[in-house]
């Protein structure tokens, strides 16, 4: 019996994992972000399974101790949402372009075209992923899910059930899940017939964003250089397009006066 000492030894590699992946799939949606003003990828998480999860699965598929980090696939999971069901395609192939490179992709599971008889929808990819640790080099297995902001909110209602009723669920409620998981996938289906209009939007909030806090730390540094005067009158510029609304006008307000900062701090 592997001890709750030794257990804790096991899973610092499987942490060391969930947090490097988290960093590296954080780090693509703000690359993309920054030089698109649009990212696939929503947002992301990651776990370590819970030893007695573990034990729990074992147990399930008959796996003896020893071939526990082999034959269990998932002691490192990660989940990265995406908007749109477009987007999950889009991050399958960023994950194959590094394959070879940082990880090793072990095989895929394909739960879009395949949907579960639960009304489980996800895409997964099991991975074998290299780490540098105190002791050396090791390469352990991990599972990516990448799925919708729809097909999470459902897996997470499902799940919680399933731990309710102890894979027991009632089948009235099986029957309104199923009915919930085919919602879920039209809701999916809608967005994405809107998916330009939608990204549009968001690429719009977020230029006008990035501009408004260039500007007012534009302001700020003219203020810090004595242009007291300069600062003011951009500010009253501000102050008026901002209220209008205009996009356009606060671009060209935002150069303007970088060009001007730019130049003074030289
Ligand atoms: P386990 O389901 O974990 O025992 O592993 P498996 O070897 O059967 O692989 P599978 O691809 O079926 O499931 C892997 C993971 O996908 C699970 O741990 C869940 O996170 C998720 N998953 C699979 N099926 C379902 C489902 O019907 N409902 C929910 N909520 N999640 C599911
Ligand atoms: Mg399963």
């Amino acid at each position: 019996m592997i001890n709750i000492k030794q257990w804790k030894k096991i899973l610092i590699p499987y942490e060391q994992a969930v947090e490097e992946l988290k960093v590296k799939f954080k780090a693509i949606r703000s690359e993309l972000r920054e030089s698109s003003e649009y990212s696939p990828i929503e947002f992301v998480t990651g776990r370590v399974k819970k030893v007695s999860s573990i034990l729990e699965k074992a147990k399930k598929y008959g796996v003896v101790e020893n071939e526990i980090e082999e034959k269990i696939e998932d002691i490192a999971g990660i989940r990265i949402m995406c908007q749109f069901v477009d987007d999950i395609y889009t991050v399958i192939e960023l994950i194959k372009q590094r394959d070879g490179k940082d990880l090793k992709i072990q095989y895929v599971k394909d739960y879009l075209r395949n949907t579960k008889e639960s009304g489980y929808r996800s895409y997964h990819m099991i991975i074998r992923y290299p780490l540098q640790t105190a002791f050396g080099s090791k390469e352990i297995l991990a599972e990516i899910q990448i799925r919708t902001l729809a097909m999470n909110f459902w897996a997470t209602i499902e799940h919680s059930l399933n731990y309710k009723y102890k894979e027991n669920i009632p089948p009235n409620i099986r029957e309104r899940l199923k009915k919930s998981a085919e919602t879920a996938y039209l809701l999916d289906k809608e967005m994405l017939e809107i998916r330009d209009e939608v990204i549009n939007a968001q690429k719009l909030f977020e230029i006008k964003s990035n501009t408004v806090s260039d500007i007012v730390h534009n302001i700020h540094a003219l203020k810090l250089q004595g242009k007291f005067e300069e600062a003011s009158d951009f500010q009253d510029k501000f102050n008026y397009y901002w209220e209008k609304g205009d996009i356009i006008e606060l671009k060209e307000l935002g150069e303007k006066l970088k060009s001007i900062v730019n130049k003074l701090s030289f």
